[in-house]
């Protein structure tokens, strides 16, 4: 019985083409190496050289920086060139910034600068609209029922000391309800994830352990995400065909 389901599991994304930004490590390369062990063709667009080269060839790496316009339209029709067709796409490139609108520690610079507002929104927000207008429009043009995933965060409900990241991440999240709206027509499905805290090295990098601890006795769960929590939540959007305009919180009960 269990290999007749496995059988099945593999048949499901045997042959479709996924292409997952941000890849080359963290949430976004454990995406890709189950999406990869389950039979998909994997796509992966980062701007990190060196974890690129880490990646086994079994994957079609693509250095690229998502932000940018021209290149991403270039490696999109690189990847429809080879494979065809794209059918998901995994929007998980991102940064996380962390920042007090008026900061009182900074006498001589309390606010919060515009520069990292700008460039935050750049990487979390602009990108996901740059791919998927781009993918979307193969997606439609070539008859392809996609299935578009946007990586978002808890911190879209508004996080202190997050404007720029919690401003990108509402945005994203409205932006896929609108795509789902407005792709759903064409049979293309556009979701979110939001996380909450994964225990991921990026947690472990943008948070001290009493933060951490502040967090793990705030959840109902009372432990933290792990990655396979995210990974198995992008495989039930894909498979499941009637799930559109939706944002999945994977936070264990922690909504902010
Ligand atoms: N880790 C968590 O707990 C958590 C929680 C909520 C949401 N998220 C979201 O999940 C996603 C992945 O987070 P992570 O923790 O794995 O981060 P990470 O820093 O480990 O990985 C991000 C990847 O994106 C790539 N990247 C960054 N800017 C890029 C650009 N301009 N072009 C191409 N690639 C670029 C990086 O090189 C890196 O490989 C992000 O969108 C993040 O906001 C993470």
């Amino acid at each position: 019985m269990s290999l007749l389901f496995s059988v099945k599991r593999v048949s499901k994304l045997k042959d479709k083409v996924i292409l997952i930004t941000g890849a080359a490590s963290g949430l976004g390369h454990a995406i890709a190496a189950n999406l990869l062990e389950q039979g998909a063709n994997v796509v992966v667009f980062d701007i990190n050289k060196e974890s690129l080269s880490k990646l086994g060839a079994s994957f079609d790496q693509h250095q690229v920086d998502v932000t940018d316009y021209e290149s991403v339209q270039h490696e999109v029709d690189q990847v429809i060139e080879k494979h065809g067709k794209i059918d998901v796409l995994v929007n998980n490139a991102g940064i996380i910034h962390n920042e007090l609108l008026v900061n009182l520690q900074k006498p001589h610079s309390m606010k919060h600068s515009y520069d990292s507002f700008k460039n935050t929104l750049k990487v979390d927000l602009d990108s996901v609209f740059i791919m998927t207008s781009i993918v979307a429009e193969k997606m439609v043009m070539q008859r392809t029922k996609g299935c578009i995933i946007n990586i978002s965060s808890i911190s879209a409900q508004g996080n202190a000391g997050q404007t720029a990241y919690s401003a990108a991440k509402g945005a994203v999240e409205s932006m896929t309800k609108t795509w789902g709206k407005e792709l759903g027509v064409f049979g293309i499905r556009t979701n979110a994830i939001a996380p909450g805290f994964i225990d991921t090295p990026s947690t472990a990098a943008a948070l001290n352990d009493k933060a951490i601890e502040h967090i793990v006795s705030s959840t109902p769960l009372r432990k933290l995400g792990q990655t396979d929590n995210i990974v198995q939540t992008v495989s039930y959007i894909i498979e499941n065909d009637y799930v559109n305009a939706s944002v999945l919180q994977v936070d264990g009960g922690l909504t902010l």
